[in-house]
């Protein structure tokens, strides 16, 4: 598996942690910033991320803001992302299982590190379940076919 990482200047300690995560859990990722000082505007690192999640260059996506939800929001917007939200382990266990998330989107003003670390090493370990799940993402991925 290869992670692709990036945070706007809402999510920076946030994404350094989730790095030192994926360092120790021995996952290759590569971080897309951002590198700023200043605010930057969070479409600017979830699309080109999420378009190389979705051309296959990498497997996974991990986005940081200050919500999440920005970053979430835009990332879907490209065609085969399913970019799950998530501030719970339940959530981050069942988003991998029954909605197959190639993407997860966390905000760093809405969850403690302790709390990310353990969503993001449940969503990187989860398998996804298939089965009566797989009829429903179909669902989502031919309705993108029907749209372009
Ligand atoms: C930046 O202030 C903030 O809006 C951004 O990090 C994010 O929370 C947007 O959804």
């Amino acid at each position: 598996m290869k992670v692709a990482l990036a945070s706007d200047h809402g999510g920076i300690n946030l994404r350094k942690e989730i790095a030192d995560l994926l360092t120790e859990m021995e996952i290759p990722f590569e971080d897309f910033g951002c590198d700023c000082e200043g605010s930057v505007d969070y479409p600017d690192y979830a699309l080109p991320v999420a378009k190389k999640v979705a051309s296959g260059e990498f497997d996974r996506g991990i986005l940081i803001c200050g919500t999440g939800i920005g970053m979430s929001i835009a990332a879907n917007k490209v065609k085969g992302i399913r970019c799950a939200l998530v501030h719970d382990t339940f959530s981050a266990k069942a988003t991998r299982g029954h909605n197959d998330s190639n993407m997860l989107a966390m905000g760093e003003r809405v969850v403690g590190p302790g709390l990310a670390r353990d969503i993001a090493r449940i969503w990187l370990s989860e398998e996804y379940e298939g089965g009566r799940h797989a009829n429903r993402v179909g669902k989502i991925t031919e309705f993108e076919a029907q749209e372009s």
